[in-house]
Parts: C-alpha cells; structure tokens; sequence
C-alpha cells in the first residue's frame, strides 16, 4: 500500500469501558474472555491485557455520571509522521480535538492521544504510541490466545445516528477503506484499516446511535466453544448463537457484557490483502451469516440488537 493510501489508523487500539459493576467486569473479562489482568494502576478501575500491550480494556467507574456502557474507542494511529501530521488533517477536516499526553495518556496505556467526538457523537481516541510489557509474559487465565498484532485487537459495531457524515468521517479523515457495504433494508458499511476484513462497521441507526459489538477474536475454535459452554451454564446472557459471517468468515458467538452492549468472541476471521481487495455490495434477500448466528429470543428487542438483529433475521 503506497504511502499516500496508507490509512492514519492501523487498528483498533484498546476500548474504555464507563461501568457501576467493576467486580462483575473482572470477572466477566477474565475468567469468561480469558483477557489478563494488567500491571497498569487505573483510577476508580483496571486495565486488562490481550497481549503484551499494557492495556486493551480499560474499565472504570469515574463517577461522573458518564453513562453505563463504552465510554471510548481508541484508534491506534501509525506511527510519529502520521501522528505529527494528525493535527493538520483534523484541522482541514474542521474536526475539533484535544491532545492529552502525560499521566492522563499513560492512564490508557499509550504516550500521547487526541480525542475527538465523532460525528454519530461517539468518543474517539486516536493514540500513539502502545506501552508494552514484553518481558512480562501475557498469559491468558483462560488459557487462549488472542488475534492481535497487526491486525489490531478486534472490530467494532456501532450503530450510528449519523450514517452518511460517520461513513464519511472515518474513511474520508481517519482514512479506513470501505471493505463492502449494504443497502438494503438497512445501511451498514463494513470498513477495515489492515489486513482483518473489517475493524470498523457502521450501522445506520436512523438518528440513534447505540454500541452494538467489540469482537475479540481467539485463536482456536475449541476456545470459542469452551466460552459458550460457560456462556451456556450462565456465566453471561447469550445474545446471538453460533455461527458464520459471511463477510468476515468469523465463526463466533454474540454474548451481554456486564454493561449491557455485545461482545463477539469467535474464531477464524478472513485476512486479506488491503492492496488487492475490492469494494463489495451486499445483493440478494441480504443478512450477515452464511448458517446461525440466531438471536437469541429474549434479547432480540434490546436497544444494541436494533438494525444488525434485523440483518441477521433477513
Ligand atoms: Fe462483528
């Protein structure tokens, strides 16, 4: 990829968490995702590792009255001549944003980060430069191992109010290639920033956005079938059964995090060649699995299901 196709974003950095259930999240994040608890002091919270970044979750209780649920996402923004060259590619883009460096960066794990609301009024954190903890060995308490590395920690969904201007914002200024797209009964754009088939989908929520799913994916279909057992002996509420996308190949479930949005956990997720992939447009009676992926009957009217359970259902 030339440099000046080359995105400012080259994966999913790690994702803060606004939570009142901090003891419900550890457990959840630990002994459910098998996520390994980090050396990094958090306030009013803690850091969970996935690899040998020091934080890829970062769950807090600020008491601030922010709302129960993802407070951010963090963008990891490639390297020092991207990260110089942010500011003016915001400022052109008339983007408002703020620089935080020092104690407050280190609070998530990263030197420096600039935090913009995006426009479906989400928060953004684009962050530079990763700490990792190299020497002290991630060990999962599960026993997994999670897909990271260049392929960033994982995806997002989020459905957003404002579908055109969010489309816009991250492939126009953040600089993700849309991957494909669908148009039918409802608008979502999958888009991607390396070589995992998306990071980032955006659904068209119709003038409401509401956290939908962060996907982690492990390296093992057995680990994935050893978290829906406990799934299935009620260690969290399942959302969405087994299955396969289509677009991504991931064979996942969908499970309720302790605040209530998704996480997909799933396994074998399609890599491709950012230079060689061509843009696609979903056809046909439309939906986003080749076999399952059934949701599950008492959640299918849940806030978060809104527009992707629709998909699935098509
Ligand atoms: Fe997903």
């Amino acid at each position: 990829m030339s440099e000046a196709e080359a995105p400012a974003v080259v994966g999913l950095g790690y994702v803060v968490v606004e939570t009142s259930r901090l003891e419900e999240w550890h457990r959840f994040g630990t002994d459910l995702l098998g996520l390994a608890p980090s050396s990094l002091k958090v306030e009013n919270g803690f850091a969970l590792r996935a690899d040998e970044r020091i934080a890829r979750f970062i769950v807090q209780d600020t008491g601030t009255g922010a709302p129960e649920g993802i407070a951010v996402i963090g963008w990891e923004v490639a390297g020092r001549r991207r990260w110089d060259a942010l500011p003016a590619t915001l400022d052109e883009a008339s983007v408002p944003y703020e620089i935080v460096t020092g104690p407050a960066a280190a609070q998530r794990g990263v030197a420096a980060y600039a935090r913009v609301t995006d426009p479906s009024g989400y928060t953004v954190e684009l962050c530079y430069a990763p700490v990792v903890e190299p020497i002290e060995q991630f060990v999962s308490p599960t026993g997994v191992r999670f897909v990271t590395g260049e392929q960033g920690l994982g995806h997002v969904t989020q459905t957003v109010s404002h579908y055109d201007e969010s489309v816009d914002f991250y492939t126009r200024i953040l600089g993700f290639h849309v991957r494909e797209s669908i148009d039918l009964a409802i608008r979502a754009t999958f888009a991607g920033c390396n070589s995992r088939q998306h990071s980032i989908a955006l659904i068209d929520g119709q003038g409401v956005s509401a956290d939908h799913h962060v996907m982690l994916e492990v390296d093992s279909i057995d680990d994935v079938g050893r978290a829906l057992d406990k799934v299935n002996a009620g260690a969290a509420p399942a959302t969405v059964g087994l299955g396969r996308h289509w677009n991504d190949k991931m064979i996942s479930f969908y499970m309720e995090t302790p605040s209530g949005f998704q996480l997909e956990y799933g396994f074998g997720g399609l890599r491709i060649d950012p230079d060689r992939w061509t843009e696609v447009r979903q056809g046909g009676r439309g939906g986003a699995s080749l076999w399952g992926h059934t949701p599950v009957q008492s959640l299918r009217d849940a806030a978060g299901m809104k527009g992707f359970g629709a998909a699935v259902e098509a």
